[in-house]
């Protein structure tokens, strides 16, 4: 009893000092919270505020701004850390086949699919359309770029898988991307990667059985795949999850190695951490510098885009348009609990992971209204290159973009976190222009940006 009354109060004493940070405005509560700017810099209010006047003053900053500055550049983006879920991750031969593999579009029926289909190479990995789009169907979302994505904790614009290899799966044989099976995908890459496949994983398992193993046979809407694939027996189905997860992470090997590279924003920032005028005014016009303040300033757009990638890996509702025709997009309220059922999650048999290593899967947070419409905050680095934009490409170019910020109407169903910023034509304008200065060619091995030698 003693240690409950005690437990109580601690609990109350934690809420009263929340509350206090919250009024205080120390401790975000969305919208209502304080902005990173106002905690390094003590100053408030959004919007309105005149664009300073051009030339010098437009490049110096404060300490604290300086701060904030060298915690967005790439300087700061730490080595990538392991996949504890993916043992081959970091295994050249794993990258080799799953370069081959990512551009191979013998992994669907027709062989027109590959994922350089909507992941195009010289698109920093997006295809340009408002959704993506095979076979003249659209897919309810567009594509996002993968440039850096190893990074995340959570994949997808919902977030529904926790590793970029249990990702690279769901294409394959969604009928509107890929539209295969994993039965006929592990025997294709079985027969044509063999040597392969065997040099990373070790020996593969029989298939030449079309009884135990059907042609097409996959936990898919298709009915008679999924008649197959019930029929099976549980050890076949096993071994057929095992070659698929093992074409996952051989992908996955590929796409980690494909890093944003170093842009001019990136040059100024250590211009700016050393408090190099002159280097600054090369590298920075003053309206691309007064854009850079309003970024982490009155936009407080560090909020939720912050640190050398430009995201906070979270997911947050933007409240945006929904376009005419479509289907209101549950987002992220969907997608965790889509994750957690998954087979091929951090938890699952088909993953290197110890338990301990899957933190974000086991402390998921699984529902609560702010997940409603919510979707993965995207990075933003070479943002200038990948238009459309949003999960459902509804802004055609960054000045729509800035249009909902400056205007951040109300969403329904769910509510919006932004607050309308009301910034003038100048200060959009100067928004934008930064944005253009993070734009860099990946930084990836150069071969890799291609589809591999001896491919068709
Ligand atoms: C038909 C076009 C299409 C094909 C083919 C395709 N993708 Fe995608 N990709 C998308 C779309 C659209 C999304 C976003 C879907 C969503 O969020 O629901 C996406 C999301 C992703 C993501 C998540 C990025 C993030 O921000 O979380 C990765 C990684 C990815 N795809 C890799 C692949 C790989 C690997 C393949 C091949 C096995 C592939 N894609 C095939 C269109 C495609
Ligand atoms: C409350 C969090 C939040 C804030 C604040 C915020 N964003 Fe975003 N941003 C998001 C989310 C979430 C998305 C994706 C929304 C979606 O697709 O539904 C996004 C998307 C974008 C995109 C599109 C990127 C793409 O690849 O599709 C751009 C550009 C962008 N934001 C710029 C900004 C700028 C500039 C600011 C400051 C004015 C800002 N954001 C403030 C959360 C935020």
């Amino acid at each position: 009893m003693r240690r409950l009354l005690v437990a109580g109060a601690a609990l109350a004493l934690i809420l009263l000092i929340a509350v206090a940070l919250i009024s205080t405005g120390l401790v975000g509560g969305g919208a209502v919270g304080a902005t990173i700017r106002e905690v390094f810099t003590g100053s408030a209010g959004r919007g309105g505020a005149a664009t300073r006047p051009g030339g010098a003053s437009a490049h110096s900053w404060t300490d604290a701004e300086r701060g904030l500055i060298a915690s967005l550049s790439i300087d700061r983006l730490p080595p990538l850390p392991p996949d504890p879920s993916n043992a081959v991750g970091d295994s050249p031969d794993a990258v080799a086949l799953g370069h081959a593999l990512f551009f191979d579009s013998g992994l669907s029926p027709d062989g027109s699919v590959a994922c350089s289909t909507c992941h195009q190479p010289d698109r920093y990995f997006t295809d340009g359309k408002v959704l993506a789009n095979v076979r003249d169907v659209d897919t309810p979302r567009h594509t996002p770029t993968i440039v850096g994505i190893a990074y995340s904790d959570w994949f997808y614009w919902d977030g529904r898988k926790d590793s970029q290899w249990a990702q690279a799966l769901a294409p394959q044989e969604a009928a509107i991307e890929h539209g295969g099976t994993r039965t006929a995908h592990a025997r294709y890459v079985l027969s044509r990667y063999s040597s392969e496949y065997e040099a990373v994983f070790g020996p593969a398992p029989d298939l030449s059985d079309t009884l135990r193993f059907p042609a097409e046979a996959a936990p898919v809407e298709d009915e008679t795949a999924l008649a197959a694939w019930v029929a099976m027996s549980e050890a076949d189905r096993g071994a057929i999850n095992r070659v698929f997860a093992n074409i996952g992470k051989s992908i996955a090997a590929y796409s980690r190695r494909i890093l944003p590279g170093r842009s001019r924003f990136d040059d100024y920032a250590a211009a700016a951490l050393a408090n190099d005028g002159t280097r600054m005014s090369e590298l920075f016009s003053p309206q691309e510098a007064e854009g850079l303040r309003l970024f982490f300033g009155d936009g407080q757009c560090t909020d939720c885009h912050n640190g050398p990638l430009f995201t906070n890996g979270s997911f947050h509702n933007v409240g945006l348009p929904l376009p005419e025709g479509s289907k209101f997009d549950q987002g992220r309220s969907l997608g965790t609990l889509q994750v957690v059922e998954d087979v091929f999650n951090c938890l699952g048999k088909y993953s290197d992971a110890d338990e301990e290593a899957c933190v974000e899967l086991r402390f998921i947070k699984i529902e609560g209204e702010e997940l409603i419409g919510a979707f993965k905050v995207p990075g933003l680095r070479n943002v200038a290159e990948t238009a459309p934009y949003m999960h459902n490409g509804t802004f055609a170019d960054l000045d729509a973009v800035i249009r909902h910020y400056n205007h951040a109407p109300p969403a329904f169903p769910g509510h919006s976190d932004l607050v309308p910023l009301a910034f003038t034509e100048e200060q959009s304008a100067a928004l934008i222009a930064f944005l253009l200065t993070l734009s860099a060619p990946a930084d990836a091995p150069p071969e890799l940006l291609l589809p591999p030698e001896g491919s068709e």
